[in-house]
């Protein structure tokens, strides 16, 4: 009875298809809202297609999984693959077209462009994971040629991922207004994340410690210099024997620079990776937001 009422929903595997049903839909003046993904859907990609569904008359979501982001090919071979079940949840959380490419439809030939994001590349996921964001300045920039939304959303959980999106966004002059989206938690704070399902359960169960350490430093914030808290998270969380921190800084939310006391911003995030047995999570908290 349920399915009768969803949506119809359309899956679309070349970029000519998503275009030529696009066209029609921009002919009738029908807004198009799109959300990249990788797959493996969870509940923070579905929050972000239920805004997208709701702010536009078209709901595009892309599934592919980049080779060109990943330095560590190991990480792109683990990388999990839920088709079926993704079209499903897609389907409920009132998306319109699933656009599923293959590689070489997205990569008819190798993609040589180099984007230079300048400093907001050099710092953190930039400096840990070499080439991640070209690969994924390549991917989303083809994705918004063959899409052309009026509005694209992202999760706040990649932080620097959505300021390198915007500034890619501003300098190639894409008509694109670019919607972050607060991060999705699990009841016990831990970030969403398609890696998740990758951890046993002792390390899910430790995992929680990576939320629930930043939730704290944000209430200590008042009481320490930002070189102190520093420390205080990375200490608290490798103490815990299955985490290790990769890196943890507190930068300008806006220049994603190292800030080192609080006023030197208003805009203060606290951005970390960290290696849960084998699976790397990352993770950030606002400390200007409630
Ligand atoms: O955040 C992701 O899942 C990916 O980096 C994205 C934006 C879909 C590009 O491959």
């Amino acid at each position: 009875m349920y399915r009768f009422l969803l949506k119809n929903m359309k899956t679309i595997s070349t970029i000519k298809e998503i275009q030529e049903n696009l066209r029609t839909c921009r002919k009738e003046n029908k807004t198009i809202g799109f959300v990249p993904t990788m797959g493996a859907l969870h509940q923070g990609h579905l929050e972000l297609v239920k805004r997208c569904a709701a702010e536009n008359n078209i709901c595009v979501v892309s599934i592919f999984v980049n080779p060109t982001q990943f330095n560590d090919k190991n990480d792109l071979l683990k990388y999990p693959h839920t088709p079926d079940a993704d079209c499903d949840l897609l389907k409920r959380a009132g998306c319109t077209y699933v656009f599923i490419p293959s590689v070489e439809e997205m990569y008819p030939e190798p993609d040589t462009r180099q984007f230079n994001f300048g400093p907001l590349e050099k710092v953190m996921e930039g400096a840990f994971r070499p080439g991640h964001f070209n690969g994924v300045a390549q991917i989303v920039s083809k994705l918004f040629d063959a899409i052309m939304p009026d509005k694209a959303y992202f999760g706040e959980k990649d932080f620097q991922q959505l300021t390198i999106i915007r500034e890619m966004t501003r300098r190639m002059n894409y008509r694109i207004e670019i919607i972050p989206c607060p991060i999705v938690r699990e009841t016990d704070g831990l970030a969403m994340s398609s890696r998740n399902m990758r951890l046993n359960n002792k390390e899910r169960q430790e995992a929680a410690l990576i939320s629930g350490t930043l939730f704290e430093s944000r209430k200590l914030k008042g009481q320490t210099t930002v070189e102190e808290l520093k420390e205080w998270v990375i200490e608290t969380i490798n103490e815990s024997p299955g985490l290790e921190v990769e890196y943890f800084d507190i930068v300008d939310g806006n220049t994603l620079q190292s800030i080192s006391s609080w006023e030197d911003s208003s805009f203060r995030v606290g951005c970390i990776a960290v290696f849960c047995g084998e699976v790397r999570l990352i993770d950030n908290v606002q400390y200007d937001r409630l």
